[in-house]
């Protein structure tokens, strides 16, 4: 089954992504991750994409559409993928429309993580991450030792696009690019809304709920 998760910076898209794919052992594929990557070992494609991430704008197009189409050319796909993080605008969802249909695949749902702005600001100031890739929260989704990784016991940072004045630049460039895609899906009659103001553990059941409706994964 190929899914997208779609949704505003901080709606729940990553702690989803990882519970639906070890449940339904699907590869996650976050281009947001795939970036930070890059950033990290100082390749000519984290160069161009690093300081678009950290003011919060979305990198070039025609970037992201080769790193998605590369890495949905790899075996792990064959039997379904989610996407977390793309498409991010229409060119890009065009963009992958191509390269399945080229293929002889579809995408078979997207899931529309819905959260309202107060909250969203909420969970983007206080999340902490792991270089391990494990996401957490100050408040809503604490480690066991303050600012140590449950898993790997790395030492926890703040992303640097979760500083106040990035925040509010993703909520816009949301808005204006990415907002359009409910439209565009829902006129395709894949859209799935999902309220994704209750607790982590209650929007996975209800994902998991939408899932069994698409049958077989
Ligand atoms: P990306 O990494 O994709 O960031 P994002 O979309 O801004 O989303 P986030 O990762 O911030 O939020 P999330 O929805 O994953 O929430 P999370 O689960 O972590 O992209 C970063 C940047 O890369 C972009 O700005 C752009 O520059 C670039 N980029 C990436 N893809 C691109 C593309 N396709 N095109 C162009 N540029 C691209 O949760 C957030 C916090 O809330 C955590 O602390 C978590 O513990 C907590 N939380 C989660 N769920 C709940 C809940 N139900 N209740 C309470 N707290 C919760
Ligand atoms: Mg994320």
């Amino acid at each position: 089954m190929n899914i997208i998760l779609l949704g505003p910076p901080g709606a729940g898209k990553g702690t989803q992504a990882k519970k639906i794919s070890e449940y339904y052992s699907l590869p996650h594929i976050s281009t947001g991750d795939i970036l930070r990557e890059n950033i990290n070992n100082n390749t000519s494609l984290g160069l161009k994409a690093k300081s678009y991430m950290s003011r919060g704008e979305l990198v070039p197009d025609e970037l992201l559409i080769t790193i998605i189409k590369d890495r949905l050319s790899k075996n792990d796909c064959y039997r379904g993928f989610l996407l977390d993080g793309y498409p991010r605008t229409i060119p890009q969802a065009d963009a992958l429309q191509m390269i399945l249909t080229e293929s002889g695949k579809k995408v078979d749902v997207v899931l529309n993580i819905s959260v309202d702005d107060e909250e969203l600001v909420k969970r983007l100031s206080g999340r902490r991450m792991c270089k391990c890739g494990a996401s957490y929260h100050i408040i809503f989704n604490r480690p066991e030792k303050e600012d140590i990784c449950n898993a790997c016991k790395g030492k926890l940072y703040q992303r640097d696009d979760d500083k106040p004045e990035a925040i509010r630049n993703r909520l816009t460039v949301y808005k204006k690019q990415t907002q359009p895609l409910i439209d565009y899906y829902n006129k395709k009659k894949i859209l799935r809304t999902i309220d994704g103001s209750k607790e982590i553990s209650q929007i996975f059941e209800d994902i998991k709920n939408v899932l069994e409706e698409y049958g077989k994964l």
